[in-house]
């Protein structure tokens, strides 16, 4: 029992050494749960895990194990591998960590008595053509990519390991999310990509007509409802987002303007088939989680594009990572 008269929890993050994983960790030390991470490092983002840290594949046994020694009360289920273009060049391999690596932690989960989970959902790749925006829950989901259809195949696991073995759960259906410590070198990521840009002297790259809009999230805002979500299994899908579009534009002209870029903006060709535009109803992760976000999109550009500034000068550019 911590001096705020909450027990602490003992977690496990999968994906914590992850962007969004690394924030997420950090609240909950903050709060004072006992944490463990378990990241094969694939793609972590170079930042420091101030937890015990379990380098493992999510299917792997020695993760089964390592749950059966450390007895979380909870998994904030995050490692993934991202990428929208990634996974439709090789669906399998998409399948097998984002579906089966699912799946294969839920068994190990059962296995270990653990029986709560959060799992990273994607609003973005989930609801495809929206019929009409901003998209609820309740909405029909059709991904367009083999990375939105796991994520949606994920949720019906959970929905299946809740009824058939009592594991509670919470799917939140993040939008895009952004902030300090994101991969700029990948193929996802518009703002550190941008970012990344700017600082090496190269101009915004904007694709199309650059009006396609998206719902950019600040990562401490996710980081904040996963935390929630630790408490409040819903046994259901949420969506944590901003509930408004954002251009690609004026995500370009935004960080150009922080970064003092007055050059004009690289133009390359409209990926074919793109989503026009892609934004979240947030009433529930209101209603029921408690949840909104606090950070506006002109103070997270500036926190994210200072992180990389910050990054930059100490000469700890990401290394060793993937897209
Ligand atoms: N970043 C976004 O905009 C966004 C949007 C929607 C959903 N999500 C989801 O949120 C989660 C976290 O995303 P992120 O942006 O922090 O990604 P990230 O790539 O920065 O972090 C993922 C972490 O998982 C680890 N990992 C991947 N596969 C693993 C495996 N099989 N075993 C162990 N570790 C493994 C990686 O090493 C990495 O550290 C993912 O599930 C992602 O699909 C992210």
């Amino acid at each position: 029992m911590g001096s705020s008269g909450r027990t602490h929890l003992k977690v496990a993050v999968t994906g914590g050494a992850g962007f969004i994983g690394t924030h997420t960790v950090q609240l909950l030390l903050d709060r004072g749960d006992q944490v463990l991470v378990i990241d094969d490092l694939r793609h972590a983002c170079g930042q420091p895990v101030p937890a015990k840290l379990l380098v493992a594949d999510i299917a792997s046994t020695t993760v089964r194990d390592a749950l059966l020694d450390f007895g979380p009360d909870v998994v904030v289920h995050l490692a993934a591998q991202g990428g929208v273009s990634r996974s439709l060049r090789d669906p399998a391999a998409d399948a097998m960590n984002n579906v089966v690596g699912t799946v294969g932690l839920l068994r190990s989960m059962v296995t270990a008595n653990c029986h709560k989970v959060v799992f990273a959902s994607s609003g973005g790749a989930i609801y495809g053509r929206a019929r009409r925006l901003p998209s609820l829950e309740t909405d029909s989901a059709q991904p367009l990519s083999p990375y939105g259809a796991a994520k949606l195949s994920g949720e019906d696991y959970l929905g299946m390991f809740q009824r058939t073995f009592g594991v509670q759960y919470t799917a939140l259906r993040y939008g895009n999310v952004y902030g300090p410590f994101q991969d700029g070198t990948g193929e996802a990521g518009l703002v550190a990509i941008t970012c990344d840009r700017l600082l090496r002297g190269l101009g915004p790259e904007i694709t199309g007509d650059g009006q396609q809009s998206r719902d950019f999230v600040y990562v401490g805002d996710v980081a904040r409802a996963n935390v929630l979500a630790v408490d409040r299994p819903l046994q259901t899908a949420v969506n944590i987002g901003t509930g408004r579009g954002t251009s690609v534009l004026e995500i370009a002209g935004a960080l150009s303007r922080l970064a003092g870029w007055t050059a004009p903006p690289v133009h390359v060709q409209a990926r074919p088939g793109e989503v026009r535009s892609n934004y979240l109803n947030i009433g529930r992760a209101c209603s029921r989680l408690g949840w909104s976000p606090v950070t506006t999109l002109e103070t997270g550009l500036g926190e994210t594009l200072a992180a990389f500034q910050l990054q930059r000068s100490a000469g700890r550019d990401r290394i060793g990572t993937v897209s």
